[in-house]
């Protein structure tokens, strides 16, 4: 069994990346793995804004990562990228806090025009902490996520590829070789 944090980077209160890293943390849960959720619009944000290393929900988290084998990173896309929020939360981590973790990056987003935003914007941060196997991520048209009270139910478009790319991840974390079978 692996230990794994699942960071969700969106501010909105009714977040379908919050719903979908709900949905991806009780898949990886069906795998045996040890999962904790964090929403980072639950931290304090006098602590993010104001770089608060000290914070005891910062220390929390940063120990929290520090002990994970593997980090889910998912955000929606906020004009190209990922979010601010996320960002703050990601400048508060020591310098290579996910060298020797295995890292899936999911990203949510309104138009497939901004696809690569999982590969020119949210990769090169994740390897800049240290991230040495990130593996093959996903990007999730909003449109495709339809939240409910009941739950979250993806478009088969999304869903067989997302669900690929987590059970890969899980698979690495056992040990296996970082191979995704194509979708289609
Ligand atoms: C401030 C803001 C900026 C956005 N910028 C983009 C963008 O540049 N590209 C894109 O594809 N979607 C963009 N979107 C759409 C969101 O990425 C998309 O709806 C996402 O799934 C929202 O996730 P959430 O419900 O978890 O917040 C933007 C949304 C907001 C609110």
């Amino acid at each position: 069994m692996s230990s794994i944090v699942v960071l969700s980077g969106s501010p909105s209160a009714t977040s379908r990346t919050a719903a979908l890293a709900g949905l991806l943390s009780e898949r990886l849960r069906g795998h045996g793995h040890d999962l904790r959720l964090i929403h980072v619009r639950d931290l304090p944000a006098q602590a993010l804004l104001h770089a608060d290393f000290a914070d005891p929900a910062i220390v929390d988290v940063t120990a929290a990562i520090t002990a994970a084998d593997g980090v889910v990173v998912a955000s929606p896309v906020y004009k190209a990228a990922y979010t601010g929020l996320l960002k703050s939360l990601l400048d508060l981590l020591p310098q290579f806090a996910l060298a020797g973790k295995t890292v899936l990056p999911v990203l949510t987003g309104g138009s497939p025009a901004h696809v690569l935003a999982l590969d020119y914007a949210l990769r090169p941060v994740l390897s800049s902490l240290g991230a040495h196997h990130v593996v093959p991520g996903w990007f999730v048209l909003d449109k495709h996520i339809e939240v409910s009270a009941t739950g979250v139910v993806l478009h088969a478009d999304s869903e067989k590829p997302l669900l690929s790319v987590v059970d890969t991840f899980a698979a690495v974390l056992d040990g296996a070789p970082a191979t995704v079978p194509l979708a289609g």
